[in-house]
Formats: structure tokens, C-alpha cells, sequence
């Protein structure tokens, strides 16, 4: 059967009569096919021209062989379906192809019926995939655009609901204000959730705006520590908080350090049962006491993250199951969640420690979690620290 949309096909072999041939024959049966005589020359033609369906790609040519234009074509996110063609193949070969991303593998001389079959299934799994990819992007954006959507009435049912607790209309008794405050919170964790969403896609985006200014951490801590300490109280949760305050100073976006810890204490506040306990503490670590911290294995330290100086060490504790050892380097991912039978329904979009991450790392500095079975929690944030108040790291961004 013809191809109808005539297909480009990218042929790109050393040896002169099997691309002729091929480049023959796959013109009879309706492709567009193009000759390449080496890895190099290949490169280039997809610089020019990207929409090739499928590459037939020799594995042994001199120069640039097939299996680096492959691992380039990967690297560049390319589209185009890879057929590996080799003369004296080997399974590993096979194996280390198809691994680089490589759609099929054919040994030489092959029949032209054969390539054909394979190249429509190339065809079919490319459309496939490219589909599948569109239908992503499709929700993914609808999802962007209701959150986005949702936030302004939710910031008006906040407002509203405040004023109302405020007193403002009329006496507001005790156990009113508390249910009335407990609605505010609950907008609040999906306000969040959405400021999570979004935020996570203008990092992936590159598009984020910090605003990076020096701030002592004590102030940031016990600022959103004392929001948490009510509901806490509320559920019957022991909640200590221990502040170092002193005259060092961070280089980071006080919104974006206040939306973490936001997150980390709302994990906290909702995974510590009735009775147990959530403590926060903020420490400075002199330059010459650097050397007794220790970072477990797992700890993903971003490049930018200084070897020396002075640092912030801030901890979150709390009590209760903990987190499995084998998640801890997981957490962090987006949309993470584990399940424990013994769990409640807790709901959640699994964004939050993942928003943390991108957010520390981009203050340089590093967030873990530490944990051992039933014996709570305990997130880690250490952040590069301006000790005397200098601007070593002091940056402006957005
Ligand atoms: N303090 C904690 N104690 C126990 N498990 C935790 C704690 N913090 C996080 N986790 C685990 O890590 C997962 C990911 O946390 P994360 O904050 O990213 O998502 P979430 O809280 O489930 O949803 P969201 O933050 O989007 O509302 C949680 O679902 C939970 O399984
Ligand atoms: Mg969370």
C-alpha cells in the first residue's frame, strides 16, 4: 500500500547502492525519501529540515557513527523514528540502541519487504507517541488555565469569609470564629496547591521571577511558624518552635522561602496524629562548624551550591509514621504521593515538597528529608548564608 502523505524519510548510509536502492524503492511506495552519506552530513539535513518521519540509520560508518547521531538526536528531543541498520550487529549492540531511544534495529542485508513493514510500524508508533504527547500538553494546559482561573474567586471567598470573621458584620462568637477561621485554611492549602502548580511550571519553564533580597531568617521562621501554631493547637498537636536570632542574613525570595515552609509545616500539621508533636528549628552554622554536617547519600545538592561559607540550618519535625527510606529521595519528584494502609484520606496534589525543591534550589541551597520507620519526620533545609550582613550573595532577579 502507498503511503499517502508521503512521509520524509531520512536514509543515511556510507554505503552508496544500499541508500540508492532503498531511496528507490521507498519512493515507489509513496515516501519522500532524502540520502545521507554519513552521521555529520545527516545532522545537518535535520538542522534544515526536522519533520522526517523516520531516520534508517547505518550503525557503522566512518566519522560520526550511527550510534552518536543517535544519542544527538535524543539529546535534541527529536522526534523523528530511528531505524538502526548494521552489518555485523550484536545483540548488546541491539540492546544499547534501542536504550538511546531507538525504535527498531535491523540486521544487514535485509529484505526491502521487511524495512517497509518496519518502517510503517515506526510510523505508526511515532503518531502514536506524538498524539499522546498533544493530549498531554492539552490537559496540562487546561489544568494551568482553570487553576489560574480559580484563584480570583477563591481569593474573593477568603476575603469575604474574613470580614465576616473580623467581626465587621456583626459579633462573631468563639466557636464561630474557629470554623469560620478553619474555612479561610482550607482555601488556603488549594490557594497554595494552585501557587504550587504554577510556580512549578515557570521553573520548568524558566520563566520564574524571584525576587532576591537579604532577609534575616529568624524573621521569615517565626512569621508563618506562629500561622501554624493555631491550627496546630486546633488538632491537638504540640508545637515548638526554636529561633536563633542573630545578624546573618540569606539572599532569597521571602515569598517564595515563606510558600516552603508554608508546605513543609501543612505536611507537618498533616501527617502528625492527634497528640504528637512539630518542631521547628533555625540555627546558624559558623564557617569552621561546617564540617559537622552531614548530607545522607540521597541528597540531591544542586551544582550551584557553595563548598564553603557559613550556612542556615533549618529543621522541621515532626511525629508519626515517617516516610519509608526507600521514598526519601522520591518526595521531592511532583505528583509523589506514598500510601500507607494506616493513612486517613488526606488528599493533596503531591506538589508541594517538589515546589520546595525547585524554590531552595534556586537560593542555592539544598532540601532532604530524613526519616526512620514510625519515628516521624524531619525536613532539612540549609541555605548559603551572609553572616555579617555583606551581600556575597546577594542577587536581583525578576
Ligand atoms: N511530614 C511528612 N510526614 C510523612 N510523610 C510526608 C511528610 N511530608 C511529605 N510526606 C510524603 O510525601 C508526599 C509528597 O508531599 P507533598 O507535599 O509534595 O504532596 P502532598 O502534601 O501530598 O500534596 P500537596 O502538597 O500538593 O497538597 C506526601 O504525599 C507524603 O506521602
Ligand atoms: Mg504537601
Amino acid at each position: 500500500m502507498l503511503a499517502q502523505n508521503r512521509d520524509k524519510i531520512l536514509i543515511v548510509d556510507d554505503e552508496q547502492e544500499i541508500g540508492q536502492a532503498l531511496k528507490l524503492y521507498l519512493t515507489d511506495e509513496g515516501y519522500t525519501p532524502s540520502l545521507a552519506s554519513d552521521g555529520t552530513a545527516a545532522l545537518e539535513m535535520l538542522v534544515d529540515e526536522k519533520d522526517y518521519a523516520v531516520m534508517l540509520l547505518d550503525i557503522n560508518m566512518p566519522g560520526l557513527n550511527g550510534v552518536a547521531v543517535l544519542k544527538r538526536l535524543q539529546d535534541a528531543g527529536s522526534d523523528t523514528a530511528v531505524i538502526m541498520m548494521s552489518g555485523h550487529g550484536s545483540e548488546e549492540l541491539a540492546v544499547e540502541c534501542m536504550r538511546n531511544g531507538a525504535e527498531d534495529y535491523i540486521s544487514k542485508p535485509f529484505a526491502l519487504e521487511d524495512m517497509l513493514q518496519r518502517i510503517e510500524r515506526a510510523r505508526a508508533h511515532r503518531r502514536e507517541r506524538i498524539e499522546k504527547r498533544q493530549l498531554q500538553q492539552e490537559k496540562e494546559d487546561f489544568i494551568l488555565m482553570l487553576s489560574h482561573d480559580m484563584k480570583n474567586p477563591l481569593t474573593a471567598v477568603i476575603g469575604s469569609i474574613d470580614i465576616i470573621r473580623e467581626g465587621c458584620l456583626g459579633a462573631v462568637n468563639e466557636e464561630q470564629e474557629e470554623y469560620l477561621q478553619s474555612a479561610i485554611d482550607s482555601c488556603n492549602e488549594v490557594v497554595t496547591m494552585i501557587d504550587n502548580l504554577l510556580d512549578i511550571r515557570k521553573f520548568e519553564a524558566g520563566k520564574i521571577q524571584m525576587a532576591i533580597h537579604l532577609y534575616n531568617t529568624g524573621e521569615i521562621v517565626s512569621k508563618i511558624t506562629h500561622q501554624f501554631s493555631r491550627p496546630a493547637r486546633h488538632d491537638g498537636i504540640e508545637f515548638s518552635v526554636d529561633v536563633e536570632t542573630g545578624p546573618h542574613t540569606i539572599a532569597v525570595d521571602k515569598n517564595s522561602l515563606t510558600r516552603v515552609l508554608g508546605n513543609l509545616l501543612g505536611n507537618a500539621l498533616k501527617f502528625t496524629p492527634e497528640g504528637g508533636m512539630i518542631t521547628v528549628s533555625c540555627h546558624y552554622i559558623p564557617e569552621d562548624k561546617v564540617s559537622t554536617l552531614t548530607l545522607p547519600v540521597y541528597a540531591q545538592i544542586p551544582p550551584d551550591f557553595p563548598k564553603t561559607g557559613s550556612f542556615v540550618k533549618l529543621t522541621i519535625y515532626n511525629s508519626g509514621n515517617g516516610i519509608p527510606p526507600d521514598e526519601l529521595d522520591k518526595i521531592f519528584d511532583r505528583y509523589t504521593q506514598f500510601t500507607r494502609k494506616t493513612d486517613r484520606e488526606r488528599g493533596g496534589a503531591g506538589l508541594g515538597l517538589a515546589y520546595c525543591k525547585l524554590a531552595i534550589d534556586s537560593f542555592h541551597g539544598v532540601i532532604w528529608a530524613e526519616s526512620e520507620n514510625g519515628q516521624g519526620s524531619t525536613f532539612v533545609i540549609l541555605l548559603p548564608c551572609c553572616s555579617d550582613g555583606t551581600a556575597t550573595n546577594n542577587r536581583s532577579e525578576g
